[in-house]
């Protein structure tokens, strides 16, 4: 776009003039559309479907579509084709944040364009649907298969039901309280994998004195009651509080030993502390005893149960079949959902690293990689709000067993992340639009199933 000197004289005046009256109170929020508002949109479109600028929501891009590419353009402008430099008057966390918004409303756009699938869809090489299984009263957590092939699912409110064969829900008596506020509640159920034992095992938010933390117990179920609770893990009182955020939660069985994850509380810093339970995966062995080779086992300063830090809400958890990996799906803010390999004694990063930005727009970091911290082997920007995964080992949909199924709450999305080794190779949209999906599991008939809202589906290929 060549413009005549004129023209970039009258654009570097408007561009002084605006920067001039607006930076002080944009900057002092620095909230993402704000910035954009101000700084960008009269060029840029405000909705940035352009006008003296190109347009900011096509991916189309001219000087190369990597965020990388997309700073530099920001940060140096491009002074001859009538685009400011920001270097001076924008900081690298104001940038990044804006590069996070650009994404957002690329990703508006193309949705905007998709229809939401009602009946059958076609993707990733099959034709399928959605056919429900059962339905409980109200949102549904998590859900798991007895030894007789009953479905067990936890309610969010607080009650745990099995369902018969005909989807009819029984509720299990006698569960423990739970402190049912936020993001709080009745969450994970889990069978341990020796049906013979009996356990199941449950997550939930523990309350005590003003607020409440994530606990894990084990009991058995005769006839519809709880019997027998124990208890397998449970924090310190003091590091209870009211905060009604990122409790984690999710739990997974690797021979004798127990992972699950707590999510930061709300409070981030924590997440990179050693001597705090928030933003870590812990490790147990299935009876509640610490395994003496977790990596912090022997350090006074840590605690013991932990296996990884750094991170913010993971809310999936997984075992690659075959090389027995553990997996993890964090839950980022606004942008920087993750999936992680989840190593032993590794920091993921959160809240030094991140690919997202606060949900008010404001910065959290310009920090994507620091050296010492772990990079996702996938991330989402804008964010699907990620929720649960677990590799498909079933036999009904032949090309997608040992990759990844991945859902999400606020986007409604089932995506199929197709994986070799350590490496991530596609990420395709499944399904979307028929609600906040909760829970993703292997049935022993071979079909996924998903938890959605207060109803259990299964995927059924069109023959
Ligand atoms: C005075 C008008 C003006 C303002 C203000 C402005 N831009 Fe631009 N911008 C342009 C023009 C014109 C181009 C195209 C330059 C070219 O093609 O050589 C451009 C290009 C870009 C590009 C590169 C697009 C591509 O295809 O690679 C990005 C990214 C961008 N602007 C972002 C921003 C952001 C973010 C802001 C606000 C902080 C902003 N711009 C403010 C006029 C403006």
């Amino acid at each position: 776009m060549a413009l005549n000197f004129q023209w970039q004289k009258r654009l570097a005046r408007l561009a002084a003039l605006t920067f001039a009256s607006l930076a002080g109170q944009v900057l002092a929020s620095g909230n993402a559309e704000q910035m954009y508002n101000s700084f960008c949109a009269s060029c840029h479109g405000p909705d940035m479907s352009g006008g003296l600028g190109p347009a900011l929501n096509n991916n189309k891009w001219k000087y190369g579509g990597t965020d990388e590419d997309l700073v530099r353009v920001i940060k140096k402008g491009v002074p001859k084709g009538g685009m400011p430099a920001w270097e001076k008057s924008l900081s690298d966390e104001n940038i990044r944040a804006l590069v996070i918004l650009m994404r957002e409303r690329t990703y508006q756009k193309s949705i905007a364009a998709t229809p939401t699938p009602k009946d059958a869809v076609t993707a990733a090489g099959y034709t399928f649907s959605l056919e429900k299984v059962a339905e409980a009263p109200d949102e549904l957590w998590a859900m798991d298969f007895l030894a007789d092939g009953r479905v067990i699912a936890t309610q969010k409110s607080g009650q745990l039901w099995v369902f018969d064969k005909d989807g009819k829900p029984q509720q299990i008596t006698g569960t423990p309280a739970v402190w049912s506020k936020g993001q709080g509640g009745l969450l994970q159920v889990q069978r341990h994998p020796d049906a013979a034992s009996g356990w199941i095992y449950l997550t939930f938010s523990d309350p005590a004195g003003k607020g409440a933390m994530t606990k894990v117990v084990r009991g058995r179920i005769e006839g519809n009651r709880w019997v027998g609770e124990q208890t397998i893990y449970s924090s310190d009182p003091k590091f209870y509080t009211d905060g009604g955020v990122h409790f984690g939660s999710r739990m997974v069985f690797q021979d004798d030993y127990l992972f699950f994850s707590i999510g930061d509380r709300g409070q981030q810093d924590l997440a990179q502390d050693l001597s705090r339970p928030n933003g870590k995966i812990h490790r147990l062995h299935a009876d509640g005893r610490v395994p003496e080779d977790n990596p912090f086992a022997k350090d006074k300063n840590a605690l013991p149960t932990i296996w990884s830090y750094g991170h913010r809400n993971p809310q999936g958890l997984a075992l690659q079949p075959g090389t027995g990996t553990l997996w993890d799906a964090e839950h980022g803010p606004r942008g920087g959902d993750e999936i992680n390999r989840v190593n032993k004694g590794a920091n993921y990063g959160w809240p030094v690293i991140t690919y997202g930005m606060n949900y008010n727009g404001t910065p959290i970091t310009s920090h994507t990689a620091k050296p010492g911290m772990e990079q996702p082997q996938h991330y989402w920007v804008p964010s699907i709000a990620v929720s649960a995964i677990n590799f498909y080992t079933g036999d009904r949909f032949p090309s997608w067993r040992n990759h990844l199924l991945v859902g999400s709450l606020a986007k409604e999305q089932l995506r199929l992340l197709r994986i070799d080794g350590d490496k991530v190779l596609s990420d395709t949209l499944l399904l979307q639009g028929h609600g906040r999906i909760r829970d993703v599991v292997n049935g022993p008939d071979g079909y996924p199933y998903l938890v959605i809202a207060g109803v259990v589906y299964r995927l059924v290929p069109k023959s």
